[in-house]
């Protein structure tokens, strides 16, 4: 009989409260029980600029803005792409892109500029999924753009915005990240909980499961060895700690 293939889809993210990754894992454990072959490869950013503040929490509010001018220069930074992303080729690429500053975070925007985007993408269908407290088409837009300038076919992604309004998103997201932990009020007012809820996440594996019909079914593959079929290899996948649709536009 033939091998079979099955599905190979990766999920590539950047993650510093750990909420994209909450994403990530929860949309990969439907891929993997829909018979997927997955992978997962966090992006490590280690630019000497910016990697110490990243690799603390919580974040002082003037580091948080002190990221505001490289982020509206559009910068790229140096970053340790995980072998994952080299591993062969992928039939589904998710890109996990939480916004700052209005737009992908650095580390998404420098893979996504680096030469290995292109070999990664190419021919291959990509997806992105946003979290933020409220703005995420600058992110979804940039992911879209320098995907597809790589020569990938969009599938429409998903986004996940934070409880509360304008203002009272905003004063949690500013005490989550200065204080390290969710509180009640900050600065005497009343706020929501930041953060993804339990059903952004009922969301993401709604989502995930779309993705999964789309791809179909695994395949049979005339002389060709099959691609970790009997391999465990993805099952025991490392884990770490731990909706809407959107067209990128
Ligand atoms: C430096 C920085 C800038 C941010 N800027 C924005 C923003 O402009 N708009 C927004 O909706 N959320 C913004 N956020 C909120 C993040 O998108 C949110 O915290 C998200 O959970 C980050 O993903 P992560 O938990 O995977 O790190 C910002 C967060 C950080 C750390």
């Amino acid at each position: 009989m033939d091998p079979i293939r099955r599905q190979r889809v990766l999920f590539l993210y950047y993650t510093y409260t750990h909420q994209t990754q909450r994403v990530a894992e929860a949309m990969a454990d439907v891929l993997r029980e829909r018979g997927c072959e997955v992978r997962q490869a966090a992006i490590e950013f280690t630019d000497r600029r910016y990697a110490t503040r990243f690799s603390r929490f919580p974040l002082p509010f003037l580091r948080l803005v002190g990221m505001l001018p490289p982020q509206l220069r559009r910068e790229s930074g140096e970053i340790r792409v995980p072998d994952e992303v080299r591993d062969g080729e992928y039939d589904l690429v998710c890109v996990g892109s939480p916004t700052w500053w209005l737009t992908a975070c650095m580390p998404i925007r420098s893979f996504l500029k680096s030469p290995e985007a292109g070999p990664l993408l190419h021919g291959r269908r990509f997806t992105a999924f946003v979290v933020c407290r409220r703005y995420w088409r600058g992110s979804m837009r940039t992911v879209k753009r320098l995907g597809t300038g790589h020569g990938g076919s969009w599938v429409d992604g998903i986004h996940f915005k934070f409880l509360g309004g304008q203002v009272r998103s905003l004063l949690s997201l500013l005490s989550y990240l200065g204080k390290g932990e969710m509180r009640e009020r900050y600065l005497g007012v009343k706020i929501p909980p930041t953060n993804l809820q339990p059903d952004h996440l009922e969301a993401a594996r709604a989502f995930a499961t779309d993705l999964a019909d789309s791809l179909g079914p695994p395949r049979h593959v005339e002389g060709r060895p099959s691609l970790g079929a009997e391999s465990s290899e993805d099952e025991g996948a490392e884990r770490q700690p731990q909706h809407v649709r959107g067209n990128g536009t």
